[in-house]
């Protein structure tokens, strides 16, 4: 979601006359697009703040003046605390009023204007401002669908810093996709905090759903491939598992967060599922389309997490086997229900913990990856590897996919023959 609202930031910007730049020491105005879903994530922004701090005072020396601009999910949390702790900042901005930027740019360009703050939701005015920019071009690109989440996961800062579910009109969402086409894009990834949540309410009370936008997009011929991410449990509809087993562009790879394989941790983190249930719900996935595969997300370490309640997780995992997985260790968050309990784990028991189940993860992603030696992929290669004429692309289960002198391959879908297979990525030559 971050790497798409930066990419959006950048686009607005360069109608305004900005340019980007890969050098920090020569930029007049830094932007530090920031995530608050753990404390790591969120601690890091003051000590880049300092560095900037020294950077500024550098440039003042040579007469260059730098704006300093925090924006994101920090930006949301902290306000003007920001200001409080890092007085290099000039502006603050929310992850769903950025679109003012420009203005609060112009404020202090032209006006002289101190500190500037905008932590409005106003998330349809975010997206009515962006419609007129240029659209990303690439391989493969992020269309925001859906933004902010009704859950409440009591451990989740997202449901505050990012509002309340909000869908994007359809039609709007096909115009960009066309756009993104256009462009020469082969694949697009439909995002949302809680994308499955989609439902845009059109004229006459009409509804769609994810499931048929998914098909509208799909009707794009330029658009080979759909992903779409991330997903809860409960919103996973049947006009959704229908697509999963018609529409062949739609990607047989699913991100599907279940964060623990222990009925009492869901039930305390306010879920609303059992792992009976989720684990149904896969079953019918793969009904709908036998040869999905399916990553997920694990806390470990939350509030009264028990050696059962994480020995459960293990075994989830193993039942499912999964493609792929993330694995976080519990953080509190300022604000939210689950930080305010108080049988927190020990931070040693949560180290012990994040090692086994990562070890875990990686031995079932390699078992993974050893199914296909010897078996065909059908591959996008979006970039070039480390060594002259190797290009790296993904498989339709997003696994990494590396051959060598495959140059003119870049944005091509191609069979490749797996020959060789590693925790990360797979090795292979064309068919
Ligand atoms: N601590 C640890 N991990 C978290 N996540 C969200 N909030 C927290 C938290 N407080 C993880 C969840 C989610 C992913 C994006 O981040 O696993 O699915
Ligand atoms: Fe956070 Fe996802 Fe739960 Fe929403 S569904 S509160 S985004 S973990």
């Amino acid at each position: 979601m971050n790497v798409y609202d930066t990419s959006q930031m950048k686009n607005m910007l360069r109608a305004k006359g900005f340019v980007y730049t890969e050098g920090i020491n020569e930029a007049d105005l830094i932007i530090l697009n920031t995530c608050h879903i753990r404390e790591k994530a969120s601690e890091k922004i003051y000590s880049e703040l300092g560095k900037i701090k020294i950077l500024k005072n550098q440039r003042k020396k040579n007469n260059l003046d730098t704006i300093t601009v925090v924006a994101g999910c920090v930006a949301q949390a902290e306000g003007e605390e920001i200001f409080r702790r890092a007085p290099v900042v000039d502006i603050v901005v929310g992850p769903q009023s950025y679109q003012t930027l420009p203005a609060m740019l112009e404020n202090i360009i032209n006006d002289n204007q101190k500190q500037q703050i905008n932590l409005e939701f106003e998330v349809d005015k975010k997206f009515d401002f962006l419609k007129e920019e240029e659209y990303p071009q690439g391989i493969s690109a992020f269309l925001t669908i859906q933004e902010g989440c009704d859950k409440f996961c009591k451990f989740c800062c997202v449901p505050y810093t990012r509002g309340a579910e909000y869908s994007r009109p359809s039609h709007e969402v096909f115009r960009d996709a066309m756009k993104i086409a256009a462009s020469g894009t082969k694949e697009i990834t439909l995002l949302g905090q809680n994308v499955s949540a989609y439902e845009y309410t059109g004229p006459e009370n009409t509804k769609v759903k994810l499931g048929e936008l998914i098909r509208l997009v799909a009707s794009l011929p330029q658009i080979e491939r759909i992903r779409y991410t991330t997903s809860h449990p409960n919103d996973m509809q049947d006009d959704l598992i229908e697509a999963h087993r018609e529409e062949k562009k739609l990607m047989p790879f699913l991100h599907l967060p279940v964060q623990s394989g222990s009925d009492k941790i869901l039930k305390d983190m306010n879920r609303k599922h059992n792992s009976k249930q989720y684990l149904e719900l896969i079953d019918k996935f793969r009904k709908a389309r036998p040869d999905i595969a399916f990553s997920s997300d694990f806390i470990v370490g939350y509030p009264g997490e028990t050696e059962q309640d994480f020995k459960d997780t293990l075994s989830l995992i193993k039942e499912v086997g999964y493609a792929q997985c993330y694995s976080f260790k519990y953080s509190m968050r300022p604000g939210t229900p689950a930080a305010e309990a108080k049988n927190q784990i020990p931070e040693e028991v949560k180290t012990a913990r994040i090692l086994e189940i990562q070890e875990l993860i990686n031995s079932e992603q390699q078992k993974f990856n050893n199914n296909f030696i010897g078996r065909t992929l059908s591959v996008l290669f979006d970039r070039n590897g480390r060594y002259e004429g190797q290009v790296i692309g993904k498989s339709e289960y997003m696994q990494s996919v590396h051959i060598d002198n495959g140059k003119h391959l870049i944005n091509k879908i191609v069979q490749v023959k797996i020959t060789k297979s590693l925790q990360n990525s797979l090795t292979g030559e064309l068919v």
